[in-house]
């Protein structure tokens, strides 16, 4: 056995949680220092789905906006622009440093903050919008409980949340109605008396939106509510049954 294995064993889960968390973070930070970074998705406009909540109200004008795992801040500046107080939150402190270089920010109205949403919340702050493109999918399984709780202390009674997840890799062809459902499935044990999916779309992520196909990165948007209020304090009851329930393909 591997000392790096054997170590696991020895060490509390709460200790090699932190430990996991601390190379992630170290990892996206590696990443964002370099000047030469340069991923498929880097630089992609202002995802339609964005717009077009904006457009039609679905997010609800002037409400405060939280972007998780905010990259470069584009979302961010591009929300401030259009009159919602916005916070993107990255755990990679070089990201937020980028990102308040190309934007700058304005007290209260466009802000970064350099945050691992699986630790803390930004704890002061309450939003009604949430978008989260690309940082879910990061996150292991057993680390989404956090992820969850920590959204979901920060969010108004009826928050909600755009959620852009990647799928259809690994040969599995775009649009493949079981790995639709299986993805589906992982959000919806995620956010079980949370959130709740009010409907879904295929998408790409990429710089390209799909157009390129040797650097496609296909994708799922999913739409979602928070519950009500009465039904999240039912919410642990619900994560231990999520918890335990498999994530397997359906
Ligand atoms: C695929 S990138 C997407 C960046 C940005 N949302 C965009 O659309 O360009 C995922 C981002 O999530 C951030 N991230 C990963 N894990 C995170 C965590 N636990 N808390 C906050 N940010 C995280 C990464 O640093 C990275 O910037």
């Amino acid at each position: 056995m591997k000392l790096k294995d054997k170590l696991k064993q020895w060490l509390p889960a709460s200790w090699v949680r932190r430990w996991r968390r601390a190379c992630r973070r170290k990892s996206w930070q590696r990443n964002w220092s370099r000047t030469d970074y340069a991923p498929l998705w880097l630089g992609r406009e202002i995802s339609p789905e964005i717009v077009e909540a904006v457009a039609d109200g679905w997010f609800p004008a002037g409400q405060p906006a939280l972007d998780i795992g905010c990259g470069q801040g584009e979302v961010v500046a591009w929300l401030a622009d259009r009159s919602f107080p916005s916070l993107g939150v990255d755990i990679a402190p070089a990201a937020i440093k980028r990102a308040r270089s190309r934007y700058g920010e304005i007290p209260g109205r466009q802000e970064y903050l350099a945050l691992d949403i699986c630790a803390r919340t930004p704890s002061d702050h309450q939003f009604a919008i949430l978008i989260d493109r690309g940082c879910f999918h990061q996150i292991p399984d057993i680390d989404l409980p956090s992820y969850v709780q920590n959204i979901l202390s920060v969010s108004v009674p009826d928050a909600r949340l755009l959620l852009f997840v990647k799928a259809f890799r690994a040969g599995i062809p775009i649009g493949d109605p079981a790995e639709w459902k299986h993805q589906t499935a992982r959000v919806r044990t995620a956010f079980a008396g949370a959130f709740t999916i009010i409907r879904s779309d295929q998408i790409h992520l990429d710089a390209w939106n799909g157009q390129r196909a040797e650097q496609a990165l296909p994708g799922l948007v999913f739409w979602l509510e928070r519950v009500p209020v009465r039904e999240t304090t039912d919410r642990s009851r619900l994560m231990t049954e999520a918890q335990t329930a498999p994530l397997t393909r359906e």
